[in-house]
């Protein structure tokens, strides 16, 4: 492997792995030398879209070498056996989320890792999201006082997941936390500190599918956040929203790849100042002026003066298929500069993928003991 080059190999080529590793190709240096996909629809597309061969078995795969980094799309189930075996094969590997279906799995998947000075992430592309920085900067900031409360609403839409999609199979998705709850996991304890859950629910069709399931986390100074997933929708209901809600306004994203932060707050003129100063290219709408004593509020007893009631808002409504593609280079990019240099501090690590499974085991284990 040369500074500037970085050789792919995809196991599992289905839908993501064909969105992400074209996303991956528009990135100098980076090339996709062969496949493993068993499923003959999914090869032929793999092959029309990247006119690699084919080949039989995982091992096969990650034993060629002019494979530099193994890129695993498959079931979740999968990812274990499938990240080790890289591994192993002395590979560095960017798996899709989760980074395994239990605790156990990640942790010999990490250390496997580490034993062979090797790269393995998750891939939570999310923290590669500019939204997640602006976010996070805020709430750091604390402008907008202490946070208070928090909610992620999933609403999604079922159209592509078929009743024989592996999906609604627990054995191979390990269920929709861990499938699914991974990437809000994680986005949520960069922005607030580890957390712990508190309580978790499922719901289930009547065929026996878990469909929708909720938890609730408590993170660092008593902030509980309510995640919901529910893949129950048709495609023009499909929708997201995050709120986090502080002392002196809230933050709202809508959309899971959001493009868009939508800030409402009381300020006055130093902290409009000092939010405008964090976040470049902020529109600014007043939705009230204060004067006098009209300046006074309060809320938990406690008193602070506001000059306006404003609305910040950072992005547009952008197509958000555009944004998942920066992000999946954004994230490329900087797993290798990683590869290349150690000393390259990275956004996201095999901690996020384990610290992210740990809590979606978490909470489907409180599911079933509810
Ligand atoms: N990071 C993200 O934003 C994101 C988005 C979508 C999906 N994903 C993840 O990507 C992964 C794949 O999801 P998908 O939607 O592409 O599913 P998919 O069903 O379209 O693709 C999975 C592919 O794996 C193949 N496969 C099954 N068993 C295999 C084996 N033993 N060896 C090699 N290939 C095998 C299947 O034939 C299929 O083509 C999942 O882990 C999912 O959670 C991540």
């Amino acid at each position: 492997m040369s500074a500037d080059s970085m050789r792919i190999g995809i196991v599992g080529c289905g839908g993501f792995a064909r969105f992400a590793v074209g996303h991956f190709l528009k990135l100098p240096g980076v090339s996709v030398t062969a496949m493993c996909e068993p499923e003959p629809n999914a090869a032929k597309l793999g092959a029309e879209a990247f006119g690699i061969p084919n080949v039989a078995d995982v091992e096969t795969l990650v034993r060629r070498d002019d494979v530099d980094l193994v890129y695993i799309a498959t079931p979740p189930a999968l990812h274990h056996p499938q990240g080790l075996a890289a591994l192993k094969a002395g590979k560095h590997v960017i798996c899709e989320k989760p980074l395994a279906v239990s605790n156990e799995q990640a942790d010999e998947l990490i250390t496997t890792a580490h034993e062979r000075d090797r790269l393995l992430v998750a891939n939570l592309m999310q923290r590669y999201n500019p939204i997640y920085d602006a976010v996070k900067s805020v709430l750091d900031s604390g402008l907008l006082g202490d946070v208070l409360h928090g909610f992620l609403e999933n609403y999604a839409c079922d159209e592509q997941l078929s009743p024989q999609h592996w999906f609604w199979d627990p054995k191979l998705s390990g269920r929709i936390f861990i499938e699914h709850g991974v990437h809000f996991f994680d986005m949520f304890e960069g922005w607030l500190g580890p957390g712990k859950v508190v309580a978790a629910q499922t719901s289930r069709r009547a065929g026996g599918q878990e469909d929708q399931v909720q938890c609730t986390i408590e993170y660092p100074g008593g902030v509980y956040v309510n995640h919901y997933h529910g893949f129950t929708q048709p495609g023009p209901f499909d929708r997201q929203m995050f709120r986090l809600l502080c002392e002196r306004g809230d933050i709202t994203l809508h959309e899971w790849v959001p493009t868009k932060m939508v800030i409402h707050a009381l300020v006055d003129d130093a902290a409009l100042r000092q939010l405008t100063e964090l976040l470049p290219g902020v529109k600014v709408d007043t939705l009230a002026t204060y004067t006098g004593e009209a300046r006074k509020f309060a809320g938990r007893h406690k008193t602070f003066a506001a000059d306006r009631l404003v609305d910040l808002t950072l992005g547009e409504d952008a197509d958000k298929m555009v944004r998942y593609g920066e992000i999946l280079q954004g994230m490329f990019t900087d797993l290798r500069a990683w590869i290349l240099d150690h000393s390259h501090q990275r956004k996201i690590t095999e901690d996020n993928g384990r610290n992210s499974v740990r809590m979606a085991v978490a909470a489907t284990r409180l599911t079933d003991e509810m």
